[in-house]
């Protein structure tokens, strides 16, 4: 009996290990950190604009997988902010390598002068003189629309957030250049509407509420320009009601971020963002290679009111665009301003591939605010879509024209994994996960070790029971 009981004892010491050990295992790789930031502060008064940048921001540091980026706008004591007090234009963050131990001027400063240079994903990394290297997202915007995660007003309830085992690879230290430091820069865009005369005129940047004629860096404004980021840039001043006390109305915000990651290892498929804009002037010809350097993108444009309403009062704007990789879709959302309806991704085929849906608020508080975007549906395909170097596709983009707007946008973020987690396997777990080289060989190591100890037990236990059998012998 007692013999039966140690057998069965080490037995289950045995098995317990085991499966304790491969479980641990299993929990570090699908470990999601998570970490809540504040950007520095934005002082605001009524009508003010601020469309700042921050360099540097606190961000998790090293070699990471990005799961999702939320945020919104909070006060100084934590509270949200709601849009109808302070309108999210956008906020967008963008990672850039800075060479270590570059000059003490203020970063923003090396920002506005010339030496920046860009870093395309995949494009070898010489003719380094910079002190910054920007690292641009793979889309097909040249200039503008090189970061990496950006929301407007839609940012409370968009999910950001990658199904596993996809995230976007953060860091590599292989692609960072020698001498630099990986970090990330933060714009934000935010109007401050509180009392202002026009609240939709000073969301979508019509100029004559900000009295602008000419734009930030000293160009007259087209007069055809009707609104637009031209009008509401950094320390403009939209239009507030006469006899609205804007004293002491003064107030710190702040961009509250979440970041979600994990910590690279093999088990993580690498994803990469690429973002498209229908206002690409890019069209398909002759000799065309859909080459970045062929893209011009406006980024904003003007909805005309409808004059009738036979049209049902839609705007509908598409853009046909070569796409510049191979890869799966397996995530995807559009960024629109107040009046989108939504926007879908096709193939030739007229097949969809994603639709994009605005959801508006219809209460007072923060995240329903009513008439304004507060989120946009995301796409997560279940069976993520492939898309093929140089194919094309079309985006749609809808914006109701029973009024008109001014400055809005058409811009569509996509995460693309350039591979697919290995079919599942019949073998067991174990045989399952040779690209998992670390844990496969840690978990070999316990799977070892606990065999060894079972093995010492069992010779243990075989020489207690030879020598229990020759004393009773004796006895
Ligand atoms: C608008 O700007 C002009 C100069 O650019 C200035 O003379 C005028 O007073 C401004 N109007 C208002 C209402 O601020
Ligand atoms: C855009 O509007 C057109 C015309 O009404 C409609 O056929 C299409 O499905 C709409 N697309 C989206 C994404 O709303």
């Amino acid at each position: 009996m007692a013999r039966y009981r140690k057998r069965s004892l080490i037995l289950f010491l045995a098995l317990a290990l085991l499966a304790s050990s491969s479980q641990g295992f299993l929990r570090t790789e699908n470990k999601i950190k998570s970490a809540v930031f504040l950007s520095p502060k934005l002082a605001m008064n009524p009508g003010s604009v601020s469309d700042a940048y921050f360099f540097d921001i606190d961000f998790p540091r090293g070699h990471i997988g990005l799961k999702s980026f939320d945020a919104e706008v909070v006060d100084e004591a934590g509270n949200p902010v709601p849009l109808h007090e302070t309108y999210v234009h956008h906020w967008v963050v963008k990672p850039y390598y800075v060479r270590k131990g570059s000059s003490t001027l203020p970063q923003q400063e090396m920002f506005k002068k010339q030496g920046v240079s860009s870093q395309d994903p995949g494009s070898n990394l010489d003719s380094r003189s910079s002190d910054i290297i920007f690292v641009n997202n793979g889309g097909l915007c040249r200039s503008r629309l090189r970061h990496y995660y950006g929301l407007g007003s839609e940012t409370r309830k968009t999910s950001t957030y990658l199904p596993d085992p996809y995230a976007v690879e953060i860091d590599n230290p292989q692609e960072r250049p020698d001498g630099y430091e990986f970090k990330w820069l933060l714009n934000l865009h935010a109007i401050d509407t509180r009392g202002v005369e026009d609240r939709k005129g000073c969301i979508e940047c019509v100029c004559y509420l900000y009295n602008v004629t000419v734009g930030e860096y000293g160009r007259a404004i087209n007069p055809g320009y009707k609104g637009g980021l031209y009008c509401c840039y950094d320390k403009t001043q939209c239009l507030v009601k006469s006899g609205f006390d804007n004293g002491k109305k003064t107030r710190n915000l702040y961009l509250k971020y979440t970041l979600r990651w994990v910590d690279w290892d093999n088990t993580v498929l690498p994803a990469k963002v690429y973002i498209l804009d229908v206002t690409d002037s890019w069209k398909k010809s002759e000799g065309s290679t859909g080459d970045i350097q062929e893209h011009n993108c406006h980024v904003e444009y003007e909805v005309k009111p409808c004059t009738t309403s036979g049209d049902g009062c839609i705007d509908v704007k598409k853009k046909s665009l070569m796409m510049p990789f191979d890869g799966y879709i397996v995530y995807g959302v559009a960024h629109q301003h107040a009046g989108g309806i939504g926007a879908a991704l096709y193939r030739e085929t007229g097949e969809g591939i994603c639709t994009s849906m605005a959801k508006y608020g219809n209460g007072v508080e923060p995240g329903n605010e009513a008439g304004y975007i507060v989120g946009m549906t995301s796409c997560n395909p279940a069976d993520p879509v492939k898309v093929s170097y140089g194919e094309t596709l079309t985006l749609e983009v809808n914006y109701s024209s029973a009024v008109g707007h001014t400055g809005v946008m058409g811009i569509f973020y996509m995460i693309v994994a350039q591979q697919l987690p290995e079919p599942e396997s019949s073998l067991p777990n174990l045989f399952q996960a040779p690209v998992r080289s670390v844990s496969f060989l840690a978990y070999l190591a316990v799977t070892v070790v606990v065999a060894v100890v079972v093995l010492i037990a069992a010779v243990i236990y075989r020489r207690q029971n030879r020598e229990d059998g020759y004393q009773s012998l004796t006895t």
